[in-house]
């Protein structure tokens, strides 16, 4: 299959908006931006359509996928209940990075939430996205437009990397602005549950809702296992890049001292280091590959370069990736989150 790309020249742009739409309700898959990440689309009520997602991701089928819409009206044919606290989310928050999940109606194809009796719904702030979803006439389900495991794609090349060949369009928008996925809120539980942290913090949603949950599970994200210098790592991963990565955790004078040496340690690895503004000048001996993420005092700038980051390490196929850590707080879990993931876990604390 020979695979499009059409360069978006505004949100509104007609022709484009009418190509990603026609394939849309012809079943087939387009990959496109929202305020997050990419998405691989394809119309949420039919399940050839989703199964064809799966097939290009390469995803597990026990997955579920997030249904994105463009209207309310849309979010009640879809689900059976709209608690009084997801209201509240709605008018605060969408549209925009939060997605919830909701008891489902029969309307929705078991694929798409991968036969759980829930489903997850988000309204991209992406207007572009929001106009395709809306001539398209259906929800668009679409998870992010990566190779399962592989970072997620921000930029439209990045989707071009892992997609080429098996979907029909990639419509690009450019960089994607928050640059990590949705936060994701169980609202068939009360209090709510944080199920992934995102781009709208747990302190946000505190502040609206009062009480929220953390799932146990993304606690468990925290590292559990503290890894001495040295030691091997987990095995699980994810948002993972090619070479092998670790996180480093504390005073950061520390953290670039503990860098240095290992760098020294490995003459023969191509070692990227992934560091901050106000890191880099701590850094005495010279990476292969040295990548600023950004100012620490501007944690949405990390957020919005770190999936580029890791693909720019694949890309310079080094061995080693040595990543600076950063606090839990506010945009700082949905960063952690993504960083652990990347590095399976393994990370070198209390430096
Ligand atoms: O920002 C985003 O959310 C991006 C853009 C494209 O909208 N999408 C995205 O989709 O990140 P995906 O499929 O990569 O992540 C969806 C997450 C997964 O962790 C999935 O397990 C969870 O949402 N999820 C989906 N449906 C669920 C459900 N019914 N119950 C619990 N978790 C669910
Ligand atoms: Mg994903």
């Amino acid at each position: 299959m020979e695979t499009k790309v059409l360069k978006l020249e505004s949100p509104t742009d007609q022709e484009v908006i009418e190509k990603g739409a026609m394939i849309i309700k012809n079943g087939g898959l387009v990959a496109f931006p929202t305020e997050t990440v990419y998405g691989l689309g394809a119309n949420g009520l039919d399940q050839e359509a989703v199964c064809k997602i799966y097939e290009a991701k390469g995803r597990p089928s026990d997955n579920p996928m997030i249904l994105h819409i463009s209207s309310r009206e849309m979010l009640e044919k879809l689900v059976r209940d709209i608690p009084k606290a997801a209201e509240d989310c709605m008018d605060m928050f969408w549209p925009g990075p939060l997605t919830m999940i909701f008891f489902k109606k029969d309307i929705i194809p078991e694929k798409v939430c991968a036969g759980l009796d829930t489903v997850a719904i988000r309204m991209p702030s992406d207007s572009f996205a929001r106009n395709l979803i809306e001539r398209s006439g259906v929800p668009i389900a679409a998870p992010s437009a990566n190779t399962s495991g592989r970072p997620s794609p921000t930029k439209a090349s990045h989707v071009l990397e892992d997609m080429a060949g098996k979907i029909d369009l990639i419509v690009d928008g450019g960089p994607t602005e928050v640059g990590i996925e949705s936060t994701v809120l169980d609202m068939t539980v009360n209090p709510p549950m944080l199920l992934r942290p995102g781009g709208v913090t747990l302190e946000d949603l505190k502040a609206l809702l009062g009480e929220v949950d953390v799932d146990p599970a993304l606690l468990g994200g925290k590292p559990k296992e503290v890894l001495h210098p040295k030691s091997p790592g987990q095995k699980y991963k994810h948002y993972a890049p090619k070479a092998e990565c670790l996180l480093f955790a504390g005073n950061l004078k520390n953290v670039a001292k503990e860098v240095d040496k290992r760098i020294k340690e490995n003459p023969n690895k191509k070692i990227a280091v992934l560091a901050t503004e106000e890191t880099l000048d701590l850094y005495r001996e010279k990476p292969y590959l040295m990548i600023n993420m950004g100012s620490r005092e501007h944690l949405q700038e990390i957020a919005h370069n770190i999936f580029n980051a890791l693909r720019e390490c694949d890309e310079a196929e080094v061995d080693l990736i040595y990543v600076e850590g950063f606090s839990f707080q506010g945009m700082g879990q949905g960063i952690m989150n993504r960083l652990l993931k990347a590095c399976g876990g393994k990370v070198v604390l209390g430096l």
